[in-house]
């Protein structure tokens, strides 16, 4: 429940971590079925956490895409149901956009133009925010995004689910410099993160049954140094391009504490950063809510539509 796009009244997540755990990973079907289960009860809590009766809202905000396309489905399902029973209106929102507006919960003064790093577990995006409601890439990974390498890293260091957080913990007590891995370069403004994990599946094959914790430690380190400088290596060079006054780094990614610290350095006394505080970085309804109100001419005003689900939804609208 988010006031005027800004201001964050309720905000629950229901974990699924122990639901996938025991798969090491997501799990669709599992997935989209606990939505289904958890949703309205979720939903009423949220309310009452927030002191709202239905009457009180002007609008209903759900997620169109990207994202599994079973629980894209739950969702607007649930999102279209609730709009008919509350008879208010409601506006399908690309994910991404919301990862964005995270931001503008954390710092409500906050307004494009903007330039953006949005880092998650299958996007590493460098984006320009003009205005409101419109996006232009300027950068993007080839291959796997930095959450998806941060989980991957996580499984062959024998990190359990989920594998980013796990990593960010065990990064803490190792140092880099002593296993250190190749830091992707590619020209311009593309990520690469294959190369470095293959590197790292490579350095464990040859230490074979005598890597030691420290020496998993050491290659956590080492991994999580080389993405985060990779990433802000191109954040660096198109504060540089375009000399931008706001920079917002986000999405669940974004929670990483080597990031979090390196990101303020880099950035520097260029531009002024936002960085969500972590419950707004990793997948939340607020962020949801709040690109949902900037989305829509005028609370209220939007018309009842069909949503139209699209898992594979880039950043146009
Ligand atoms: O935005 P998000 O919550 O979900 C997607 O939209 O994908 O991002 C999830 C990704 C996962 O890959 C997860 O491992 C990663 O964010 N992540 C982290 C940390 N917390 C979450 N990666 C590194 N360090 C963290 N502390
Ligand atoms: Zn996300």
């Amino acid at each position: 429940m988010v006031e005027d796009g800004r201001r964050v009244l309720s905000n629950l997540i229901h974990s699924q971590v122990e639901l996938h755990k025991d798969f090491g990973g997501v799990v669709p079907e599992l997935a989209a079925r606990d939505h289904l289960e958890r949703l309205p009860d979720l939903v009423d809590l949220a309310l009452e956490r927030a002191g709202l009766k239905p009457s009180d809202l002007n609008l209903v905000a759900v997620t169109r895409g990207p994202g599994l396309a079973g629980c894209l489905l739950v969702g607007v399902g649930v999102g279209e149901g609730l709009s008919t029973a509350w008879r208010r209106p409601i506006i399908g929102v690309n994910h991404l956009w919301g990862h964005i507006y995270a931001a503008m919960l954390a710092r409500p003064d906050l307004e494009p133009p903007l330039l953006g790093l949005v880092v998650s577990g299958a996007h590493s995006d460098l984006v320009r925010m003009p205005e409101h409601g419109r996006f232009q890439v300027i950068g993007r990974t080839r291959d796997d995004a930095a959450g998806e390498a941060f989980d991957k890293a996580a499984r062959m260091l024998g990190l359990g689910y989920p594998g980013g957080p796990a990593l960010d913990r065990l990064a803490r007590t190792g140092d880099a410099r002593r296993q250190p891995l190749p830091k992707p370069s590619l020209p311009g403004l593309e990520y690469s993160f294959s190369g470095l994990k293959t590197a790292l599946l490579y350095r464990l094959r040859d230490l074979g049954e005598a890597a030691t914790a420290q020496d998993r430690a050491d290659l956590a380190a080492s991994f999580e140094r080389s993405v985060v400088e990779s990433l802000l290596e191109k954040l660096d060079l198109a504060l540089e391009e375009t000399p931008t006054a706001e920079v917002v780094v986000c999405g669940g990614v974004a929670a990483n504490t080597l990031l979090r610290k390196r990101a303020a350095e880099v950035v520097g006394k260029r531009a002024r950063l936002t960085m969500p505080p972590l419950d707004l970085c990793t997948d939340n309804a607020a962020m949801i809510a709040a690109a949902g109100y900037f989305s829509s001419p005028l609370a209220g005003e939007v018309e009842p539509a069909p949503i139209e689900v699209n898992p594979s939804l880039g950043w146009d609208s």
